[in-house]
């Protein structure tokens, strides 16, 4: 099937990043926010992502500018009613993805593909919302989406193998070095990586060393180009609490059970870069 037009269903960290490797590959992108404001903020992370990448000399100004037109915002979900494929990235909770996708599905054409990036929940779940489980897969990007090369492509017992041969060269047509994933919270790498995360919190927790010395500890012992507790900010505590919470009730295993300062330090705000503050500090 061929893909024209894509459609991103949030403009959040994640959605902006995906939106920009659409448009940076040919694609014509729609993405959908809740609000104006949040469109318009998701657009600026866009503009903001690709000056960078011709400042580095990645992207010549013209491919930047000719990327950006490719790229519209909207808050309603009808406009995304042409898009040959769409890419979920909103919030990680169960109820509002499968209330969006049961909604999409009233609105898309019947060949339109639907994926998610979820980190955490079971794509059969997410896609038993719609009447097209065949034409449903996991796409799972990871931050920051323009620099990241891994894609997960996840398929599940109803999804078609015409629909995971054109997810992956979707994949690929962006860039990406796409990896085949089961259907299992976590997918390969959260199932591997959460737990380590999570770790390092009880590790802050118990006293085993400061943030700073625990951070350079894996970046200089293990060569990890962020240490545990910076790459929690990056990703958004928020967004982690909600991930541990969904695994740790999938598995039922301590290792994925959401640390107690974790659930403080989102209930208190500091939800990372996000927001201004997570275990460190950033200027606005
Ligand atoms: N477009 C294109 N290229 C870009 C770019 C952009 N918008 N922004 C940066 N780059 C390029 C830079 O040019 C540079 O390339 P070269 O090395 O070829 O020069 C490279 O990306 C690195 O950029 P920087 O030098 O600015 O930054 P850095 O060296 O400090 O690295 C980082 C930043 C890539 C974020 C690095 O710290 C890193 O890899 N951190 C770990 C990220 C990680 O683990 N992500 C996974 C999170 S888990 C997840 O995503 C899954 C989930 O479900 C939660
Ligand atoms: P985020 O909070 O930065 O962005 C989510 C955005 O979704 C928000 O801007 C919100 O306004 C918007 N939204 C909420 N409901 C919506 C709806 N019905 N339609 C359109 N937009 C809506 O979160 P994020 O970090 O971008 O995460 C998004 C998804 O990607 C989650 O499922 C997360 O698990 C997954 N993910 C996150 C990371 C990461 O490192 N943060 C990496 C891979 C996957």
């Amino acid at each position: 099937m061929k893909i024209r037009k894509v459609g991103v269903l949030g403009g959040g960290l994640m959605g902006s990043g995906i939106a920009e490797v659409c448009a940076r590959a040919g694609y014509d992108t729609v993405v959908r926010e809740v609000s104006e404001a949040l469109a318009a903020k998701g657009k600026g992370r866009i503009e903001s992502s690709l000056g960078k990448a011709v400042e580095r000399g990645k992207l010549p100004a013209a491919d930047r500018d000719s990327a950006l037109a490719r790229i519209s915002t909207t808050t309603r979900l009808e406009d995304l009613a042409g898009c040959d494929l769409v890419v979920e990235a909103v919030v990680e909770d169960l109820a509002l993805k499968k209330e969006t996708f049961g909604e999409l599905d009233r609105i898309c054409g019947e060949a339109a593909i639907f994926c998610s990036n979820t980190s955490s929940l079971t794509i059969t779940e997410l896609s038993a919302a719609t009447k097209r489980p065949d034409r449903f897969a996991g796409l799972h990007f990871f931050n920051p989406v323009p620099v990241m090369k891994l894609v997960e492509v996840v398929r599940t017992i109803a999804t078609s193998e015409e629909t995971v041969e054109t997810v992956f060269e979707f994949a690929k047509s962006l860039g990406k070095e796409p990896i085949r994933a089961h259907d299992n919270s976590g997918f390969v790498v959260n199932r591997l990586l959460v737990p380590y995360l999570l770790d390092a919190v009880r590790a802050l927790e118990e006293g085993v060393g400061s943030r700073e010395d625990i951070d350079r500890g894996m970046e200089l012992g293990c060569g990890h180009p962020m240490g545990p507790l910076k790459l929690l900010d990056f990703v958004g505590l928020d967004t982690t609490y909600s991930i541990a919470e969904i695994m740790f009730s999938e598995y039922r295993e301590k290792r994925f059970a959401p640390p107690p300062l974790l659930k403080r330090m989102v209930l208190a705000g500091r939800y990372g870069r996000k927001s201004g503050r997570g275990f460190y500090e950033y200027g606005s």
